[in-house]
């Protein structure tokens, strides 16, 4: 069974959290003399002068009513990248514990665990990337809290077997972080409506993909209310801002838009597979869940920088173990990907280009 008590780290199942003066008075005032803000207002058209609601409760009681989880399983982060923080934060003991890692994945966990001092144990995807179950039983050992599992995987693009992801949450002791970022592209269903069945189960999800919102750095959480109300003491008190509280509830209420975005990319995306087959260093284009292809090519490096030099970038995974020879494409607009397709095409016909 889990048990949170077991894997918090001591000195956060003891910390008083920082109470501001929005945890204090909750109500509705004439006049707010309590957080030595500026009672004039902003030197802007928007007034920005109060403090933001530490949180976010409406913008959680919107995402409620889409994800069909109660506000009280919701944390929002500055970004999902802050969650992955405050995951560690509250659960690692630095110089004592670690966590697994499955690489080929994003890099931010393993940034983060070395941030905090938090040990890695890296066991590789299979060559299909999937689990390898039995590496993973094998590296777990007593001060094992996290294991990361990204699905769809960045930067492969595949999800991951579901079966798998169940047998470790029916396993492990620990916490197991399904990092669902372009869920929206998938044809998997999310992990969030397991919350009930599993104790142990962490989903992040993000504003900064489908939703079209990278630049306000809204990220989510998904988990127990216990887990949450971690979570929630150790994260800084105003971590999401008023102006990106205010149009992430706004732009909550326009779905039918980014249903289209997520259909066109599909769209987007299979038509640029089809196109990039047709190219002579294309090895193989990866199965992708995402707004993403993983394509395995006969020079990544001199492509990549090609591309460059046309004023097209796109990600160079080639050092990536199991990446060998990989270039990351994100789907782009249909004239983005044109522009893309029409500079590849300069490579492929020797004659117009320089380039081997
Ligand atoms: C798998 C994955 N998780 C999380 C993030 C970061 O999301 P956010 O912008 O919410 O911090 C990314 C960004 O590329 C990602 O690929």
């Amino acid at each position: 069974m889990f048990d949170i008590n077991k894997i918090l780290r001591p000195n956060i199942k003891k910390l008083v959290p920082y109470s501001s003066a929005r945890d204090e008075f909750k109500g509705e005032a004439s006049v707010y003399l309590d957080a030595n803000e500026n009672a004039f207002g902003s030197p802007l058209d928007t007034a920005y002068n109060r403090y933001p609601d530490p949180l976010q409760y409406k913008v959680k009681k919107r995402l409620s009513e889409i994800k069909g989880v109660p506000p009280r399983n919701i944390f929002l982060g500055n970004g999902s990248d802050e969650a992955i923080d405050v995951l560690f934060r509250s659960f690692c003991n630095p110089g004592v514990d670690n966590v697994i890692l499955v690489p080929p994945t994003y890099g931010m966990y393993e940034v983060s665990a070395n941030i905090n001092d938090i040990e890695t144990r890296k066991v590789l995807l299979t060559e299909d990337y999937q689990l390898n179950l039995e590496g993973i039983a094998e590296a777990i050992d007593e001060h094992t809290k996290m294991i990361f599992i990204c699905s769809p995987n960045n930067p492969t693009g595949n999800s991951i077997n579901r079966e798998d992801v169940e047998t470790l949450l029916t396993n492990f002791k620990g916490l197991v972080v399904v990092d669902e970022a372009y869920i929206n592209f998938s044809r998997q269903k999310t992990f969030i409506q397991e919350l009930t069945e599993y104790a142990n189960l962490v989903v992040l999800q993000t504003l900064s993909k489908a939703w079209g919102l990278a630049g306000l750095r809204v990220g989510m959480a998904f988990a127990s209310e216990e887990i949450i109300e971690v979570l929630n003491k150790v994260k800084p008190p105003y971590n999401v801002n008023e102006a990106s509280q205010q149009l992430a509830l706004e732009a909550l209420g326009n779905i039918e838009t980014v249903n289209n975005w997520i259909k066109e990319t599909l769209t987007q995306r299979d038509k640029l597979v089809l196109q990039l087959k047709n190219f002579d260093f294309v090895l193989d284009i990866y199965p992708s869940d995402a707004n993403f292809i993983l394509v395995k090519t006969t020079g990544a490096k001199d492509i990549y920088n090609h591309l460059v030099q046309q004023g097209i970038i796109i990600r160079d995974r080639s050092k990536v173990e199991l990446c060998e020879g990989c270039l990351r494409i994100t789907i782009g607009t249909p004239a983005e990907n044109e522009l893309l397709i029409n500079a590849l095409k300069i490579i492929n016909e020797p004659e117009k280009s320089t380039f081997y």
